[in-house]
Formats: structure tokens, C-alpha cells, sequence
């Protein structure tokens, strides 16, 4: 029989009552890697019943020993960074090193977490009445931060590790249960990783894993009665969930089209560096990747011509070797970016590289002369499909970043310090760069979407705050 990964319920590892299971692709080969439990609506029940009576007894747990489990649980799961990574690797296609590098930030993340939330978390206030008008001293009011119940984790497949931790120490350490839904490329490697949140010990039922079709279970997790705050990262699926979800607090990240603004005075050897790490780095599935380059027209010629030297010493081929360049995570990604690419030279770009495809893998394009009527200029293509838009002023530049439905981050190259500022204010995202790519970490930095990039604030310290409530005690003075 062949194996099929348990889903994680109630502290034990459970075969689906469905007898039915899904199939991961490995990018690379295209053939099936895994195969994961295809739980049904009546285990999610049972799972979101468990949350619920767990949470009670963890809420009550004190928060150094939330602290302590969560630094446990770090340590293992650094511990296990090699066979992790190598779920990565043929689950996603996510380099060998990288692989590595997100389960390693990942434990740093979690140990982080724990040491921020016993800091804040461990701080309340106090209030007196006589400072608000015709109020005697005669009320006292102690406030601190209380969980929200069971959150819900729905984390994408670019870093299924990373972004179901970011998620799950959060609320962990604020007093919460946690039920998490994997992306399916990536949910072994997920699985491997609740493991270690398993041996760490935590109660049973606090922290659960359900693997299956979102046709089958999707709508019903987001929008289940017992679930009390959604934390999701990932692509338009944000925008449904928003919309069914009920009074519920939501944490979102979705999309970017992440613009580099590039003045005539930047050390154009500094941007063509980060241009090419921003733009390429696993392939261009980043929601934080350089998805738009706006350059100034005088220093145009030079910048892209630096971009297509370094372009060309990029690597590209199996995760397994450590290429820079892998296949990208589906053939339905691999026909958009296409789709984009065929678009984009139907409409005049110029291509600085030959367009190669094999399978999953496409080499690195970048696409110059690109104008506004092309797809690619507004859309995320996912991939390593980079385009190049040349401008006449920065007001242009500005422009078009704001024009853009998303609003992420971006990241503006100039020595003028000043202009900078003034450009950073204007460009409607959640966070720029000043002189160097955009990107999320350190992981205790806000890291935010505005429009339809996402809802609320993420970040270490943010997301324990999102993950609680504020609960007040009133004293009555006689
Ligand atoms: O695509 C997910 C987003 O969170 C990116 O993170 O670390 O690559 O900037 P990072």
C-alpha cells in the first residue's frame, strides 16, 4: 500500500475516514511526490472541537511555560531542518539552501515570538477615571490582553514552513489554539514541521493539521462557527475569504506588483545586485519580489545592461543542485507566466533574453520597453519574468506604482536621502525600501499590504497583538 501522510488531530497523526487522498506534484519531475489525507467536513468538526476545549486549559497555562514550549518546539525544529528542507525541495522546488534557510529562520522565529510575548503579553495598564471631564478618582481600570480562542492558519505554498510558523507562534503564545490548513504543494514539509510542535509536547488538540481539497474543506474551515480570527497569506483567494468570512478579525497578505524606482544618481551596480536577487530569488515567487522595474530613461541603457551580465551568470535548473533558477511551482503557473510573456511580445517589449521554457522551468527573461497596454506591466507573474518600464520623470514612476491594485511594498534607489523620503511618502504601500529590495523580514518588522495587497499588520509583535483581545476589569471606588 502506499504511504499516505497522516493529518494531525487531537495530539495523535489520523488516516482520513474519506479513504481518499491528494497527490503533490513535484514540480521538477512532474510526476506525483507525496500523497496527503483528503479530511472531510465532519474531521474538521472534530477538530475545531478539540481547538475549542484546548484552548481553555492553554489559555490558563502560564505564559513562561508557553514561553518555554515554544522555545522547545524552535529547537526541534531546527533539529529537523534537513529532512524539512528536502520536502521543500521536491514539494516546491525551492533550492536546497533556501530550503534550509526557511526552517532555520523559521526556529529563530518562533523563539523570537516567545520572548516578544512574554515582554508584551505580560504587560497590562491601569487606568484612573479624574483625568476624563466631571469624573472623580473613583474608578480604576486594569486592562491587559486576553486570546481570541481558535485561529485559523492558511499559509501559501512559497513558504509553507515560514508562513504557517508566523502564524501559529503568534497565537500560540497569546493563549490561542491553532488549526492549520497547508497549502497542498508544501504540506508534507507542514506535516514535518507540526511534528516538531508535537514533540515539543503541547497539549493535545491545541494545535491541529488538516490536509484536503479546498473544494471539500476550504469554504468550510473560513467560514466554520468555531473558528475566531483567520490569519491567510496567499493570492485572490484572500479577497473570497474576506468576503464570506463572518465578524471575525483577518489578517491577510495577498498579492504585490512590487515597483523599483530607480533615480538618476543610484549606484546603479547596488540596484542591478538587488534588481536581480529582488526579481529572481526563488524564481520570482515571492509575493515581495521586484515585480516592476521604473527607471529613469538617462540611466536606462546602463542599468539593463548590467542586469542581463548578472542575469546571465544566474544558474538554472534542479532545486536538488542549488540552482538560482527552479521550476516554478505548477504547469498551470508555468502556462500564466506564458500567457504574460507571449502578451508582452505581441505588444513590442524587447526581450533582453531568448524565452526558454522546459516543463516547469523557465530561464530568466527580462523584458525591456515595456508600456502600460502590456499585461505584464500590472499583473504578478509568479515567475522569473521581470519587466522594465522606462520613465521620463519620478512623478511617472510614482504613478504607476499607485495605479497598481496592489500595494505591498516597493523600494526606491538614490543617493539623495531627501528624495527618498518625499518619494516613499508618495507611493501608496506598506512598506519601501531605500536602497535595497523589498522583502519581509526581519520577521519582526511590520510587514503590511495596503488595497488589495492585504488586511491588518504581520510582523512578530503585530501579530500577537492581532491575536488578542483587550479585556478590562473596573474597579468601583465607594
Ligand atoms: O511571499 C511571501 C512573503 O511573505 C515574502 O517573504 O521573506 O520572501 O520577503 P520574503
Amino acid at each position: 500500500e502506499e504511504e499516505v501522510y497522516k493529518y494531525y488531530a487531537d495530539g495523535e497523526w489520523r488516516k482520513s475516514s474519506s479513504g481518499k487522498s491528494v497527490s503533490i506534484i513535484n514540480p521538477t519531475t512532474r510526476k506525483p511526490q507525496y500523497k496527503v489525507q483528503a479530511c472531510t467536513q465532519q474531521e474538521v468538526n472534530e477538530v475545531m472541537e478539540a481547538a475549542k476545549a484546548a484552548q481553555k486549559g492553554w489559555a490558563k497555562t502560564p505564559l513562561w511555560k508557553r514561553a518555554e514550549m515554544l522555545h522547545k518546539a524552535a529547537a526541534i525544529l531546527k533539529e529537523h531542518k534537513a529532512p524539512i528542507a528536502e520536502c521543500l525541495v521536491k514539494e516546491i522546488a525551492k533550492p536546497a539552501k533556501d530550503a534550509v534557510t526557511e526552517v532555520v529562520r523559521s526556529g529563530d522565529l518562533v523563539s523570537y515570538t516567545a520572548e516578544e510575548g512574554v515582554r508584551i503579553l505580560g504587560e497590562g495598564k491601569f487606568l484612573v477615571s479624574d483625568s476624563f471631564p466631571g469624573n472623580e478618582r473613583s474608578k480604576y481600570c486594569l486592562s491587559s490582553k486576553i486570546p481570541l480562542g481558535v485561529i485559523l492558519a492558511i499559509p501559501p505554498f512559497n513558504y509553507p514552513v515560514n508562513l504557517a510558523v508566523s502564524k501559529i507562534a503568534p497565537a500560540l503564545i497569546a493563549g490561542n489554539a491553532l488549526v492549520l490548513k497547508p497549502p497542498t504543494q508544501g504540506a508534507v514539509a507542514a506535516l514535518h514541521m507540526v511534528h516538531c510542535f508535537h514533540l515539543a509536547g503541547f497539549p493535545k488538540g491545541l494545535i491541529s493539521c488538516i490536509t484536503g481539497k479546498g473544494s471539500e474543506i476550504g469554504d468550510f474551515l473560513t467560514m466554520h462557527p468555531g473558528i475566531d480570527c483567520i490569519s491567510f497569506t496567499g493570492g485572490d483567494t484572500g479577497i473570497a475569504i474576506s468576503k464570506k468570512a463572518g465578524m471575525i478579525p483577518l489578517q491577510m497578505e495577498l498579492g504585490g506588483k512590487d515597483a523599483c524606482i530607480v533615480l538618476e544618481d543610484a549606484d546603479l551596480d547596488l540596484v542591478a545586485a538587488n534588481i536581480v536577487k529582488g526579481g529572481f530569488s526563488y524564481s520570482g515567487q515571492r509575493c515581495t519580489a521586484v515585480k516592476v522595474v521604473l527607471i529613469i530613461e538617462s540611466v536606462a541603457d546602463v542599468l539593463v545592461d548590467k542586469v542581463k551580465t548578472k542575469v546571465a551568470k544566474l544558474t538554472v535548473g534542479p532545486p536538488e543542485e542549488d540552482c538560482d533558477i527552479t521550476p516554478v511551482v505548477s504547469e498551470s503557473s508555468a502556462n500564466f507566466i506564458e500567457g504574460l510573456v507571449i502578451d508582452a511580445k505581441q505588444k513590442g517589449a524587447t526581450f533582453c533574453q531568448e524565452y526558454k521554457r522546459e516543463g516547469n522551468l523557465i530561464w530568466p527573461l527580462l523584458l525591456d520597453h515595456v508600456s502600460p497596454d502590456m499585461r505584464i506591466a500590472w499583473e504578478e507573474p509568479f515567475g522569473p519574468v521581470l519587466p522594465v518600464i522606462r520613465i521620463k520623470s519620478v512623478e511617472e514612476g510614482i504613478h504607476h506604482c499607485n495605479a497598481s491594485n496592489f500595494g505591498l511594498q516597493g523600494c526606491i534607489f538614490t543617493r539623495d536621502i531627501n528624495k527618498a523620503i518625499m518619494i516613499s511618502d508618495a507611493m501608496e504601500t506598506g512598506t519601501v525600501q531605500i536602497n535595497s529590495a523589498p522583502a519581509r523580514g526581519p520577521d519582526h518588522f511590520p510587514f503590511q499590504g495596503l488595497k488589495d495587497s492585504g488586511i491588518g499588520s504581520q510582523g512578530i509583535t503585530n501579530s500577537i497583538n492581532m491575536m488578542t483581545k483587550i479585556k478590562s476589569t473596573v474597579i468601583n471606588l465607594p
